[in-house]
């Protein structure tokens, strides 16, 4: 079999790359061994997203008295959840087969890995070859000394979106996105939680400001989940009262029902026999690629979270445009040239937790690191009108901006709709716009996006709902 590009691996990145390949005219086969849209679509983002939103209308019903408005009790059928969850998937899945169909992508249900320079070996035997090749096999979850995911009681967070219980006593391994993401529904569905965070803060590996962690972590504690930080989980033993997990650096064991282990991923590089071609993973594993994310070996790509950087699905799915394009121009296509390198996007990031917690470019902090003279310019959710009218006034927006020509560096959202606010900033950041573009941007009232426009204006010294001293 002969295609002009083989891509391995069938999420986020993979299929995009192999889908704009298809519409630029090229031959494409897209390997896969188990189901389109990888881990994101599976058993990642969406399922997640669609207990976090099920969940979410549980503590909204909760808390509609202030309102006047009261319910009773919710009823948790979790065998329907779990089926509806599991529509939402099944839906996107059809959506990409049909996608990839529609363009002539060959998806072969197999594993690949690389037998040459342009040749693939799949595990049903046969050998496909191509003018060029992506690897976009994604990343799998890291396990921790005297955590194996084979022990009982122990989650990954792929059992934990399978819904098959509500543990009494939940204990998260791990105060990273996904540790705090499932932490946030499992509280809402009745566990009690407890975070166990091995550095002294949650979402260590983010650049986040203190006050946005601050904010965070205060509304989680007040959710009722247990958040206890500079304690690693060392060791666990099944007892008649549950899972009891030893820790160091903090003395008390917790005892738990179930125990989720979400301390890292790490890239899925190691089955792609990438030595057949002389690429050399780094020891964390990640495939070193340059401004066009070719790898080392010519002809061969590597995208998604198989490259250092974040590992984000909307990252590999913007990789996989620019691989695409990239490589349809070099095989003499006519594809729109990309700009820049293509390892420096700027890549925004959401945390779906309550609040959540948005954030595109620089910190506050990271600013000051970096010796730039910046400005910062908050607007609190409690003083907007629309956060007000929906009952969310938790949270605020925060603009960083050079000083001089008040060029946006970066932006965090923390509080209702922020995964769906930190867009606008994403648009500035990216596009070297500057604090007066937002400011003098007509926003419509009264919404969210107000607050960034207030924000950016407060940065400016002229925000007309700030009192400025
Ligand atoms: P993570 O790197 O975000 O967090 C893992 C946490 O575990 C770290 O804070 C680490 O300090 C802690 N840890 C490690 N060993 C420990 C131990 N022995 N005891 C206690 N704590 C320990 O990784 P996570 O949450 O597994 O997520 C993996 C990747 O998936 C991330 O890179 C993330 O960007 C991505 N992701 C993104 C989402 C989003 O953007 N909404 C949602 C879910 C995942």
């Amino acid at each position: 079999m002969a295609y002009d590009v083989v891509v391995i691996g069938a999420g986020p990145g993979g299929y995009t790359a192999a889908i704009r390949m298809g519409q630029l005219g090229l031959r494409v086969a897209l390997v896969e061994e188990r189901d389109l849209g990888g881990v994101c679509l599976n058993w990642g983002c969406i399922p997640t997203k669609a207990l976090y939103s099920a969940t979410k209308l549980i503590e909204r019903v909760q808390d509609a008295a202030g309102m006047g408005l009261s319910f009773a009790a919710p009823k948790i059928d979790l065998e329907r959840l779990a089926a509806w969850k599991s529509e939402v998937v099944s839906k996107l899945v059809d959506g990409v087969s049909s996608l990839l169909e529609a363009n002539d992508v060959d998806v072969i249900a197999a594993r690949g890995a690389l037998a040459g320079t342009g040749r693939v070996s799949l595990s049903t035997g046969e050998t496909v070859e191509a003018q060029a090749i992506v690897l976009a096999a994604g990343s799998v979850p890291v396990e921790i000394p005297g955590f194996s995911f084979e022990d009982d009681g122990l989650w990954t967070s792929t059992d934990a979106l399978e819904l098959l219980e509500i543990p009494e006593r939940l204990l998260v391994v791990g105060g990273g996105v996904i540790g705090l993401e499932l932490a946030s529904i499992y509280n809402r569905l009745g566990s009690a939680v407890s975070v166990l965070e091995m550095m002294p803060e949650i979402l260590p590996g983010i650049d986040l400001d203190r006050r946005t962690i601050v904010t965070l972590k205060r509304a989680l504690t007040a959710q009722g989940i247990t958040l206890r930080l500079g304690a690693a989980a060392q060791s666990h033993e099944t007892t008649s009262d549950g899972i009891v997990v030893k820790t160091r650096g903090d003395a008390d064991p917790i005892t738990a029902d179930r125990v989720l282990v979400a301390v890292g991923r790490r890239p899925h590089s190691a089955d792609l026999n990438l030595g057949k071609v002389g690429i050399e993973p780094d020891r964390r594993g990640f495939i070193a690629v340059d401004a066009s994310l070719q790898t080392t070996a010519e002809g061969i790509y590597a995208i998604g979270d198989l490259t250092d950087g974040p590992m984000l699905a909307h990252r590999a799915s913007a990789q996989g445009i620019r691989v695409a394009e990239h490589i349809a121009a070099e095989l003499g296509k006519d594809a729109p040239a990309a700009e820049g390198d293509a390892r420096e996007m700027i890549i925004p990031q959401a945390i779906f937790t309550d609040p959540e917690v948005a954030s595109v470019g620089l910190s506050e902090a990271r600013a000051k690191k970096e010796g730039i003279d910046a400005v910062v310019g908050r607007f609190s959710y409690a003083a907007l009108g629309k956060a007000l009218a929906m009952r969310e006034p938790q949270g605020f927006f925060q603009v960083v901006a050079e000083r001089d020509s008040g060029r946006l560096l970066g932006a965090q959202v923390v509080g209702a709709e922020a995964s769906n606010l930190i867009a606008e900033a994403a648009v500035a950041v990216a596009q070297g716009l500057t604090l007066s573009a937002i400011a003098e941007t007509v926003h419509a009232h009264p919404t969210l996006p107000e607050g960034l426009k207030e924000a950016a204006e407060n940065a400016l010294g002229r925000g007309v709902h700030t009192v400025h001293r």
